[in-house]
């Protein structure tokens, strides 16, 4: 359960970051939120953010994590609260079945709390780093015919070792450009968990928000 590492306690109008999230809080998501949670991820580490997620919101039992390219027409979306979207980096974009998944259920998730985050290599440079600095977040919201208010982007990992030989070395290659590790010999993970921890917190708050 995610108590210990969140930072918001509760007043009465609304969630301050200050130190954890309120048993109440926690109580109160886990008896009325049922969450989907839709993630696009390939080597894994935009599923395990978003399952980090789930556990800060101590609501593990009521969600549903389904990966994007498994989204049938038995999924119905009617059925949650709200929808927390994963995606990654690939090749400088989201795939395509992001975009495609937010412009045919538009309509059921604006009807709802909903938060996303991306995740790639780029964001670990601070100044790239937020939706509003990190150019594939900005793409998206351009291209993309709809999305929540509720953004973050995280650094991913470096995960050499499950890399083929172009992809190892087209990784390399941009490591070397722009001051990564090129050492194929270790993986690293450079997702800043603090910050992942934040966003958790301003998710509680729009879910808080919603069920009043
Ligand atoms: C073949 C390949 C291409 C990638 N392209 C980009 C890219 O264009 N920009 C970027 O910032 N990160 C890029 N990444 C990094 C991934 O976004 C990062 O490793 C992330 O953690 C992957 O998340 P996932 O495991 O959930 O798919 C790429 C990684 C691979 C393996």
């Amino acid at each position: 359960m995610g108590i210990s590492a969140s930072y918001a306690i509760w007043s009465s109008r609304s969630i301050y970051i200050t130190g954890i999230i309120h048993p109440d809080i926690l109580e109160k998501l886990r008896n009325t939120v049922k969450l989907l949670v839709i993630y696009s991820s390939i080597e894994g580490q935009t599923l395990k953010i978003a399952k980090h997620l789930v556990s800060q919101l101590g609501v593990e039992q009521q969600a549903d994590f389904i990966a994007l390219d498994d989204l049938a027409a038995q999924h119905n979306i009617h059925d949650y609260d709200s929808v927390l979207i994963g995606a990654s980096v690939r090749y400088g974009k989201f795939r395509p079945n992001l975009y495609k998944f937010l412009a045919k259920h538009q309509q059921v998730l604006e009807s709802m709390p909903v938060a996303f985050f991306g995740v790639c290599l780029t964001a670990r440079k601070p100044e790239k780093s937020t939706p509003t600095t990190s150019v594939y977040m900005k793409k998206l919201n351009l291209n993309a015919v709809w999305m929540p208010e509720l953004q973050a982007v995280f650094a991913g990992a470096l995960l050499y070792s499950k890399y083929n030989f172009w992809q190892t070395k087209i990784i390399q290659l941009i490591m070397r450009i722009t001051g990564g590790s090129t050492d194929t010999s270790k993986d690293i993970e450079l997702t800043d968990w603090s910050k992942v921890d934040k966003f958790a917190i301003e998710y509680t708050e729009l879910l808080q928000k919603h069920s009043n």
